[in-house]
């Protein structure tokens, strides 16, 4: 099976995917998900076969996802039930990282064919939804309960959103809970800029639709929300420590040239 049903920036999950299906070989993985090495292997069974099929080199990518863990887990701890939506989810396997208690309801939510994709290839549990739905069409979130705290997460989406629609996602979900978190990640004005002419983004048929200086503004954008932190990502010390040494060569030389280091911000809201 492969990833053919997938178009334009729904195929973005696949390396993401790949490198932590990558990174769980690795002697002391960052992520440690099994369940991406078995998805990748059955999306394509090839996939560490080609030209840097085997390198490590989008392992900050990992180190993304572990940020977004670690702070769905400190939160789910003080809030044992909460409702999770776990947004652009593409193929990750984040609820069973983290298998909350049954107390929390979990949503997953991507377009329809990734969705699709994920029935078949994860496993179903209790208190999981899935919902196919483009993430912009807010009719979605009639379906979650909100009468509960709220996380919500958007790992490697909101780059594919418009500032518009980012802005209308935020202040709904204010909106309609009574407390929460949001964590998600951007990328800044130039990335968003120059992203028509990014390698990869072009494979795919799509690019960015927006960037952020200063996603901790974002916060100004509803008067309850308020911003709490961010995650370092290409300069992160697990990164450091764990990849093997050329990968942290590479980084180390990346995050000489301005803008690099902070590519990526991992960025925390609560309200
Ligand atoms: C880079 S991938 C990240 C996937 C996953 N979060 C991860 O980190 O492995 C981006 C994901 O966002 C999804 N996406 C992009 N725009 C979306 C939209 N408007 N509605 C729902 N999903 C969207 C894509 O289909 C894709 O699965």
């Amino acid at each position: 099976m492969k990833d053919t049903e997938l178009v334009g920036v729904q195929k973005t999950l696949s390396p993401v995917l790949r490198t932590k299906a990558l990174d769980n070989r690795l002697p002391d993985p960052i992520l440690g998900d099994e369940y991406a090495e078995e998805t990748m292997r059955r999306l394509d069974p090839g996939y560490d076969k080609r030209r840097f099929g085997t390198s490590q080199i989008g392992l900050a990518a990992v180190v993304r996802a572990k940020a977004h863990d670690d702070w769905a887990r400190s939160f789910l701890a003080g809030c044992p039930d909460a409702v999770v939506l776990h947004l652009g989810c593409g193929l990750d396997a984040r609820v069973y990282r983290i298998d909350p208690p049954a107390t929390v309801d979990w949503y997953d939510l991507d377009y329809p064919s990734v969705i699709e994709l994920r029935r078949r290839f994860l496993p179903a549990r209790e208190h999981y939804t899935l919902i196919g739905s483009s993430v912009t069409d807010l009719t979605w979130l009639e379906r979650v309960p909100h009468d509960r705290p709220v996380l919500m997460i958007a790992e490697g989406l909101v780059p594919y959103l418009t500032a518009i629609d980012v802005r209308r996602l935020l202040t709904r979900v204010v909106d309609a809970f009574p407390t929460g978190q949001i964590q998600l990640d951007t990328v800044p004005v130039w990335a968003w800029r120059t992203s028509k002419w990014d390698p990869t983004l072009r494979k795919y048929g799509t690019r960015f639709h927006s960037g952020f200086n200063d996603p901790a503004a974002l916060a100004d954008w509803h008067p309850r929300l308020e911003y709490v932190d961010e995650a370092p990502m290409n300069d992160s010390p697990v990164l450091m420590a764990k990849a093997p040494a050329n990968i942290r060569r590479i980084y180390r030389l990346m995050n000489l040239m301005p803008g690099m280091r902070r590519s990526t911000r991992i960025v925390r809201f609560r309200f």
